[in-house]
């Protein structure tokens, strides 16, 4: 299991106890975390699954990868340094007690 914190806009936190190959946008969609769609499934052309990583979790998720940094030019809240698809975090046991930002809004 690998442990992922969403933390809503208002500061509700969720904790969701995934599996490892799950991503931060399964888990979520999985478990009806609020705020993350995941419109495209995975696929890396809808955005909805913008997250914004916990400043303490940065270097464990790694940097953005591939097309990610041209689609999260398409966010619906403006993306920052600390801004994922969470589509592209691939649960493993190095980033177990994720802690992930949900933005306010995806469309
Ligand atoms: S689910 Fe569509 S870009 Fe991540």
């Amino acid at each position: 299991m690998v442990t992922v914190i969403y933390v809503q806009p208002d500061g509700t936190r969720r904790e969701i106890d995934a599996e490892a190959g799950d991503t931060v946008m399964t888990a979520a969609t999985g478990n009806l975390v609020p705020g993350i769609i995941g419109d495209c499934g995975g696929g890396m052309s809808c955005a909805t699954c913008h997250v914004f990583v916990d400043d303490q979790w940065l270097d464990s998720v790694g940097p953005r990868e591939g097309d990610e940094d041209g689609m999260l030019e398409t966010t619906a809240v403006t993306s920052t340094g600390q801004s994922r698809l969470g589509c592209q975090i691939v649960l493993d046991d190095t980033v177990d007690g994720l802690v992930v930002h949900v933005p306010e809004c995806q469309e």
